[in-house]
């Protein structure tokens, strides 16, 4: 297992989630369509990827497109369809559909490269008619032989930025009805979705007043790991880089963090690693874990995370599990006609966390690592490993 701290992980460097991987296969393998949420860095992305990575091992298609960057409808449905450019069936029948642009090239999918065939088929959808191929794809991974799961990333984002252009409430709406609309119909072919993100579509919709266009996602919210996992964790990157440690060492990494945020838990190995290579050793003492907090995670480049994760709340809706102790104020409902600034949403006077706090004072102590509820009824609670 390598040492890993920005980029999402698969494979060997997955470490853990078991539990959390076997619920999220068999609810996929029932098609069931799900919402996963959960705070930024908890691994979402990388326990999406990963499940799919698995899916496709046993014969699915794995279809993951990340539309944080997306600005409108067409948009998101060239991710979608870029996602498809592996899958040469998938991709042809795209092609043939996109009439003078693509048609011709239906027949080549393996010489046209996905950003050349994202460019072109971008270039043929406009307001009028992202539904109609949004739909075809849909219909051609129900064609497929092999099942398909649909994973799309950072859903929430997109829709914030969507709102905040012109018309941009009712274009949610829309967008959102649409989406329910083309996987229900009925059709048990269908592929599997699974929508995700670091601030929640339940607040969003809420607000807008349209909680039940995301009522057939069924919500699974992934928390941090557990003391048990942060230290079987630490213990496996410190036997693949020849790092003996003192007793108590991963135990006080993870007490000093006060939660098992997988990316947290990674970048204090990292730099860990970083402080005994710098004084010429290859075993880790209990001095050296306070030093690298108080000298590498509250110093100015461990502040770089909480920053960011600040602008992300300000952008965002402030969904943030309460038990982080973060700004956590849902905003009255109100019809979507009514143009509402997500920015205000937030209640900034409760305290962000910044420079002020550290990750000690907004862990999330007692909540639980993973939870499932349905977004309009929140009955259903299940917990696994962890
Ligand atoms: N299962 C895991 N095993 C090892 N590291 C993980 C795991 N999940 C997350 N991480 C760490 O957290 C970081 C962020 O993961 P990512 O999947 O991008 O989180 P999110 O999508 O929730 O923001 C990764 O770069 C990695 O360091
Ligand atoms: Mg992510």
């Amino acid at each position: 297992m390598k040492s890993s701290t920005g980029h999402w992980v698969v494979g060997d460097d997955f470490f853990d989630r078991e539990g959390e991987l076997k619920v999220l296969e068999s609810r996929v393998r029932d098609g069931n369509h799900l919402v996963m949420t959960g705070q930024r860095r908890m691994g979402k992305t990388s326990i999406l990827r990963e499940l799919g990575r698995r899916l496709k091992r046993k014969g699915w298609v794995f279809l993951f497109a990340d539309v944080e960057a997306d600005r409108d409808e067409e948009d998101v449905i060239t991710s979608l369809a870029k996602a498809c450019h592996p899958v040469t069936p998938i991709t042809s029948r795209l092609m043939r559909g996109m009439r003078r642009r693509l048609w011709t090239l239906a027949g080549k999918v393996d010489k046209i490269s996905a950003h050349q065939f994202a460019v072109r088929f971008r270039a043929g959808l406009d307001s009028g008619n992202w539904r109609r191929h949004g739909e075809d794809l849909i219909a051609h991974c129900a064609g497929h032989d092999q099942p398909v799961l649909i994973v799309i990333d950072e859903v929430p984002i997109f829709l914030v930025r969507l709102l905040d252009q012109e018309d941009g409430a009712r274009r949610v709406d829309e967008f959102l009805s649409w989406l329910r609309a083309v996987f229900q119909t009925g059709d048990d072919r269908l592929p599997t979705l699974i929508v995700s993100g670091s601030i929640g579509l339940a607040p969003l919709v809420e607000r807008l007043g349209i909680s039940d266009r995301v009522n057939y996602l069924d919500s699974i919210r992934l928390g941090p790991w557990s003391l048990e996992v942060s230290v079987r964790c630490l213990e496996a990157l410190m036997k693949n880089y020849d790092l003996s440690a003192d007793d108590g060492v991963a135990r006080a990494v993870y007490e000093h963090l006060g939660t098992g945020v997988p990316q947290y838990v990674q970048s204090f190995f990292a730099r860990l690693r970083d402080h005994v290579r710098m004084h010429d050793r290859a075993r880790i003492v209990l001095d050296d874990v306070a030093e690298v907090y108080r000298t590498g995670l509250l110093g100015p480049s461990g502040q770089n995370d909480l920053a960011h994760y600040e602008a992300r709340l300000r952008d965002g809706l402030g969904d943030v599990d309460p038990a982080m102790g973060l700004p956590w104020k849902s905003s009255p409902k109100r019809p979507y006609r009514v143009p509402s600034r997500p920015k205000q949403a937030v209640n900034w006077s409760r305290g962000i966390p910044g420079s002020c706090r550290t990750p000690r004072d907004w862990s999330p102590k007692r909540s639980p690592s993973w939870s499932m509820t349905s977004i309009s009824n929140p009955i259903r609670t299940a917990t696994a490993s962890g």
